[in-house]
């Protein structure tokens, strides 16, 4: 049989098609717009996923024999605010993961409600991209729309509501809205009160790996597939892609280098970081896990690339890259605010330490080791936690530079397992599919048959060392110029 992932990514949705053994057959992607009305605002156009995803899978599929294909499952972008009438019509722009509007929301949330019930409630604290923030934002700021709001669902959420008709949200997922109590996996009575809204207005809630229904007749024809076609519920992208990836059970670590940079740590049992700076999330695989997020990771390089240096020939920038350890430049990567660990929308990205001898290698190096030295920020937080961490897998467009994996293993002092198919969330979701569809009897099986590692990239001893001491420096620049960043 054959099985489906779609990844629904921030610059692009992939779409992956995968055999029962784990084989790729073919990917395809296709890329939409992104708006930023304000500065440190980000919203989509729902409809761009939808429409862009069914012509991906028209090609996806124009090969392929449309009888085996079993299952059709996501891995999503998270906490993005999906709203919709009361006949299905989408009222707003989804407003985004990495959009920092709701500074004001999220103290009220933290200081006025408190973080203590906050994290007794969910288990986490609000950070401004998080979805329950985004709710009140709209209830004050656009109370006419608000007041037309039916349904209200996440990115992936919505492509599984058009794809099969039933209003349906995973726990993964559903946990980055706050709204979830996550150590019970059910809707938390306090957080929708403090929220004012109902649970009708909520998904219904599913593990990652079980189907919610069948693809409607309307797509089937569209697609010229059965509408046997199982749709299983789909993970946020950050599980997906950690399915993808093998990181399932006890203790694992991924690294994910894409638009945002995260640390993941899985885990049977239920915990929570006493301080909340790593999410404390269900996980995929009928599990839980930790999680640190930042929020511009490869997108920093990206940015730097594209929009300063004028480049699309990235290899060539990095040729020049020889003296690792010893760059005099920092980059702090908030480009769009931090989340993990400073929580703090208003942070925004600095160059520090040039003189009339700085080349451009060395910034671009600066913004890969920011990156590097951003995710060890979250990695310090886990092993403070006791949490012994010596080698992590690796996904993400950003991790497929090989430099960038070589400063990351020692900035991190983790061997880092590249593993076959590195199209982590949409490799996720397939397997999430084949998962839901019967093929293997539950998540940790099939990762066991499905995910291969095929290299590890060791940490350097005299590197580790160098950037030790530069790291050091690094977690001293944030807290000398927290101050400034707050809105003029
Ligand atoms: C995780 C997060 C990001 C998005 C990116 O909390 O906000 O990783 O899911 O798509």
């Amino acid at each position: 049989m054959l099985y489906i992932g779609i990844d629904l990514g921030t610059s692009a949705v992939k779409l992956l098609l995968m055999d029962a053994d784990g084989r790729i057959k073919k990917i395809v992607s296709r890329s939409y717009d992104i708006s930023f009305p304000h500065t440190g605002w980000s919203e989509q156009n729902p409809e761009d996923w939808f429409d862009c995803s069914v012509d991906g899978l028209r090609e996806l599929l124009a090969e392929a024999d449309k009888e085996q294909v079993a299952g059709i499952s996501f891995g999503g972008q998270m906490h993005g605010l999906i709203t919709l009438d009361e006949e299905d019509r989408i009222i707003r722009p989804a407003i985004l993961w990495n959009d920092g509007r709701t500074a004001k929301e999220t103290e009220y949330l933290n200081s006025v409600i408190g973080k203590d019930k906050l994290s007794n409630y969910t288990a986490n604290i609000a950070f401004a991209g998080f979805t329950a923030p985004k709710i009140l934002w709209m209830q004050k700021n656009e109370p006419e729309l608000w007041s037309r709001v039916c349904k209200i669902m996440l990115p992936k959420d919505y492509m599984a509501y058009r794809m099969s008709g039933v209003f349906c949200t995973d726990y993964s997922d559903a946990s980055g809205t706050l709204l979830l109590d996550v150590k019970n996996r059910k809707w938390s009575e306090e957080m929708l009160r403090i929220c004012n809204i109902t649970e009708s207005m909520l998904p219904k809630l599913y593990e990652s790996y079980e189907a919610v229904g069948n693809l409607k007749a309307e797509e089937a024809e569209i697609l010229g597939l059965s509408t046997r076609v199982k749709i299983i519920a789909g993970a946020g992208d950050n599980a997906a892609a950690a399915i993808g990836t093998g990181t399932v059970g006890n203790g694992k670590c991924n690294l994910s280098l894409g638009t945002s940079g995260t640390l993941f740590v899985s885990s049977k049992a239920f915990g929570v970081d006493k301080n909340n700076a790593l999410h404390s999330f269900a996980h995929a695989d009928g599990g839980y896990h930790l999680m640190g997020c930042m929020l511009s990771a490869a997108s920093c390089n990206m940015w730097w690339m594209n929009d300063i240096m004028k480049t699309s020939d990235y290899s060539a920038e990095q040729a020049g890259i020889k003296r690792l350890g010893e760059n005099p430049v920092y980059f702090l990567p908030y480009l769009m605010g931090e989340r993990s660990p400073h929580n703090d929308p208003s942070a925004r990205a600095l160059f520090f330490g040039m003189s009339m001898d700085t080349t451009r290698e060395d910034m671009t190096q600066a913004v890969f080791e920011g990156v590097a030295f951003a995710l060890r920020d979250s990695l310090e937080v886990a092993r403070d936690l006791g949490i012994a961490i010596d080698r992590s897998k690796l996904c993400g467009g950003g991790a497929k530079s090989k430099l960038w994996r070589r400063i990351l293993a020692s900035v991190l002092n983790l061997k880092l397992e590249v593993v076959e198919n590195e199209e982590g969330p949409g490799f996720g979701a397939a397997i999430l599919a084949a998962v839901g569809c019967g093929e293997y009897p539950d998540v940790e099986a099939a990762c066991e048959k499905l995910v291969k590692v095929i290299d590890v990239i060791e940490p350097e001893p005299d590197l580790v060392e160098k950037y030790n001491k530069s790291y050091e420096k690094f977690r001293r620049i944030y807290p000398a110029v927290a101050g400034l960043f707050e809105s003029r």
